[in-house]
């Protein structure tokens, strides 16, 4: 029996979050230039992405090019943008076919303003598009996001907005960029690097995490099917014991 068949269609996460690594590793291993596996990883993006709206997936997330990543060098970083651009322009059409919305995270002003104006574009057009969210994160770094979130609490606090009593979890959550989806209930990054890079540090707080030796440029439907079946293997147990997570579920 394949993979997806064993998968548990009423245990699906309901939003997945992605580190897409190994592009550099996959050219190299080739004795190409890097970028060479950066247009690889676009065959990977629409993979996971189908695959993810199949299974039923609401909300998908992927990290795309994080605040650190402006720290490269510019030839790469150009590429990284003019592929972009190309992406989602030939995207939009497999969003559309698959009632697919398309949404960003991060300090895209930063971005060039060939990429603003296609994600401007592909967001309008895809804004209605109910059955998955596909959630870019672009300029994206989650310790920007969590002091911009501070900013945003501190100035309605000095206009007396809110008092003290009212900062909470909501409150921060509420005015973090990711404010309109879930927390993440599985994340995923390849390569074999086990670190999170400044990704999502506040909404991955009870996320369950998959690592996979496979490179982003490799990753396919299966190696999404496996990460799944591997998450319905776990107990998420939120602080209780085991115990009780049982007893609720019965
Ligand atoms: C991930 O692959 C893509 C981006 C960060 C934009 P890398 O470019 O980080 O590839 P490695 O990690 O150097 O192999
Ligand atoms: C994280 O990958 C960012 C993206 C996937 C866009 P990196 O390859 O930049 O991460 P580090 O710096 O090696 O941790
Ligand atoms: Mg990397």
């Amino acid at each position: 029996m394949s993979l997806v068949n064993t998968i548990d269609r009423n245990n699906v996460p309901q939003h997945i979050a992605v580190i897409m690594d190994g592009n550099g590793r996959w050219a190299k291993q080739q004795g190409k230039f890097r970028v060479f596996g950066h247009k690889h990883g676009v065959k990977s993006v629409r993979e996971v992405t189908e695959g993810a709206a199949e299974l039923g997936v609401k909300y998908l997330t992927l990290y795309a090019f994080s605040t650190e990543n402006w720290n490269r060098p510019k030839l790469e970083i150009d590429a990284l943008m003019t592929l972009m651009v190309k992406t989602i322009k030939s995207e939009t059409d497999t969003l559309m076919k698959n009632n697919i919305r398309l949404s960003t995270i991060g300090q895209t002003e930063n971005l060039p303003n060939d990429c603003k104006e296609e994600l401007k574009q592909a967001m309008e057009l895809t804004k209605d598009n109910t059955h998955m969210t596909l959630i870019l994160a672009l300029s994206y770094s989650s310790k920007w996001d969590i002091v911009d979130s501070v900013k945003k609490i501190a100035t309605q606090y000095k206009s007396g907005d809110i008092n003290l009593e009212d900062i909470n979890e909501e409150l921060i959550s509420n005015t973090l960029a990711t404010k309109h989806f879930p927390d993440p209930d599985l994340m995923i990054r390849t390569s074999g690097e086990q670190r999170i890079s400044n990704y999502l540090l506040w909404e991955l707080a009870y996320s369950e995490f998959y690592f996979t030796d496979v490179l982003w440029p490799d990753f396919r439907k299966e190696h999404l099917h496996a990460a799944i079946a591997n998450y319905q293997q776990r107990e998420r147990r939120f602080g209780k014991t085991g115990e009780q997570v049982a007893k609720n579920k019965s």
